[in-house]
């Protein structure tokens, strides 16, 4: 018999956060951690027979082993049909894609996002469900109670598979199809924009483009759509080739790890659109000559725009975004009379309000845009849509921007993290300011008054449920407001994140530094936070 029954003892630390379970490489590499998880998530799917499963990852360090061994307890579980993603890669927004168009019942995707990967980084695992999204949390709590209990694992005693060659082949009675990672994906967006407005702005060289792929996963998507179809000048994607340690960077999209962009876009080489992917292509950041776009404002410029585009033209049902981005969209919203949801940090709360048809566009300040097409954030979604735009407005990005804020007023917005604190003064700072909530509204420090704080709490208008405690909200009756909370995908300690915006509807006053504008707004933060004191740190690590 090829199907194997192995003992196994289960660890206490498989609880998945805000996007599945995410470890150093070396927690990953213990006696049968992976199978435990992948065996746990099986015995929560129950009955797989005939069922379709679609698997890939970013491409790090881990990526291809585990793929194998998914792959082995994929048959084992007794899984119909599995996709996979030639050389074990799919991004993020791919699998999800590919999961809704084979109406498969779900995915594994292999990422730890936007984490540095390598021997001695990280490594991740998360399963999403059958409408492309991530797995709910009623699924990811009982993933882990079961790997709590779990005693033995199933695994098909078989040599690891060549996840090189598209074909499909029989493995211990399930069928493996070897699929090309960019095919479909690319199909899709070809539905939803105007391939041929930007494939002429673009050959003409009325626009041009320079992709940061930052070594990770969407390298062969964006050659492939952007230089290939699309007809951008060769070397217009940079950093193409997916690396299993991305090259020693830090697949994080924004200023301070995708520099070399950065430079480019501040010099006087900058093409008309720059932008850059995360490790699993999920994420995105967009720039214009000169000119950084914050993802807050890009949600809120595509909420404006979005029915320009072919695939948006019956317009927007309505938008949501998590609580700590800026409330730059909610102005839209109002303006086009939709509705505007706010839900907690993370990806899967925006899945339900997809299903159930009440938005079409959601976003994040963490460099995450994304619509009804997927149930993911979409990272090269979001740059074909300001592509198009840009195509179609015959405007440079900073000046679609500035147009948005003359109409709607801009929103001063910055995040501050203060990364590698322990998790006990992580938890203190936010206990303590719990503490005070009831105490705060009506102190007043010069032109800053509070009119409300609490805890952020959300429930769920599609299925009831309540998500406590996602975040300490401290709003002033000038337009400005505070938010910290506690990071919720690291591996190590605590990081706080302290979100600063400031509303400003005085167009003369639009062109100022965000830092500047929102100096005293930082130094309150400081002060009610008690950061410095409780944390001996005197300032964020990153500021974005
Ligand atoms: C971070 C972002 C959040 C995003 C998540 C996954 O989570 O803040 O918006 O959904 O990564 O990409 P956090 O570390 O803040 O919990
Ligand atoms: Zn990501």
């Amino acid at each position: 018999m090829q199907i194997e029954t192995r003992r196994t003892l289960p660890y206490p630390d498989q609880k998945p956060g805000t996007s599945g379970l995410r470890k150093k490489v070396k927690v990953f590499l213990q006696e049968n951690y992976l199978e435990n998880f992948v065996q746990s998530v099986f015995d929560v799917l129950g009955e797989v027979a005939g069922k379709t499963l679609v698997l890939g990852g970013d491409g790090r360090y881990l990526n291809r082993r585990a793929a194998q061994t998914i792959l082995k307890m994929a048959a084992a579980n007794g899984v119909g049909r599995l996709l996979v993603g030639q050389g074990g890669l799919l991004s993020t927004p791919a699998a999800s894609c590919l999961i809704r168009k084979h109406r498969a019942v779900g995915g594994f995707v292999l990422s730890a996002s936007h984490n540095p990967g390598g021997p001695d980084e990280d490594f991740g695992i998360k399963y999403n469900a059958g409408n492309g999204g991530p797995a709910p949390q009623a699924f990811t709590d009982a993933v882990y109670r079961r790997s709590r209990e779990i005693g033995e694992y199933r695994i098909a005693e078989v040599p690891d598979v060549d996840l090189d060659t598209a074909g499909q082949f029989d493995l211990a009675g399930m069928r493996v199809e070897i699929i090309d990672p960019v095919a479909d994906y690319a199909q899709l967006m070809e539905r939803l924009f105007d391939f041929p407005l930007i494939e002429g702005a673009l050959k003409s060289g009325a626009i041009s483009l320079c992709f940061d792929a930052m070594h990770a996963v969407t390298g062969p998507y964006a050659r492939r759509i952007f230089e290939e179809r699309l007809g951008a000048a060769p070397g217009s994607v940079i950093h193409g080739t997916p690396l299993e340690d991305f090259g020693g960077g830090h697949p994080d999209p924004n200023l301070v790890h995708a520099r070399g962009l950065a430079e480019l876009m501040y010099s006087g080489r900058a093409p008309t659109l720059g932008a850059a992917s995360d490790g699993d292509g999920d994420r995105n950041m967009i720039m214009g000559s000169q000119f950084f776009v914050t993802p807050s404002d890009s949600l809120a410029v595509l909420a404006a725009n979005l029915h320009l585009l072919p695939g948006y033209r019956q317009g927007l049902r309505g938008v949501a975004r998590s609580m700590p981005t800026s409330r730059a969209v909610d102005r839209v919203a109002q303006a086009l009379g939709i509705d505007c949801y706010e839900t907690p940090t993370g990806w899967k709360f925006f899945g339900n309000l997809l299903d159930a048809h009440r938005i079409t566009l959601c976003g994040e300040e963490s460099f995450g845009t994304g619509s009804d097409h997927v149930r993911e954030k979409d990272g090269l979604w979001a740059v074909l849509c300001w592509l198009n735009l840009v195509a179609l407005r015959k405007q440079s990005v900073g000046d679609i921007v500035r147009d948005h804020w003359r109409r709607f007023g801009r929103d001063y917005y910055s995040r501050h993290d203060y990364e590698g604190m322990s998790a006990a003064v992580g938890e203190g700072i936010i206990a303590r300011l719990r503490e005070r909530l009831p105490s705060l509204p009506g102190q007043r420090w010069g032109a800053y008054a509070i009119s409300g704080a609490d805890d952020f709490s959300y429930t769920d208008p599609v299925d009831g449920s309540v998500s406590a405690q996602q975040g300490i909200r401290i709003v002033f009756d000038n337009g400005a407001r505070i938010v910290y909370r506690l990071s919720g995908t690291g591996t190590e300690g605590a990081t706080l994140r302290i979100y600063l915006e400031q509303y400003e509807p005085d167009p003369t006053r639009h062109d100022r530094d965000p830092q500047v504008y929102l100096r005293e707004l930082i130094e309150l933060a400081e002060h009610l936070g008690e950061v410095k004191r409780r944390s001996g740190m005197d300032g964020p690590t990153v500021i974005t």
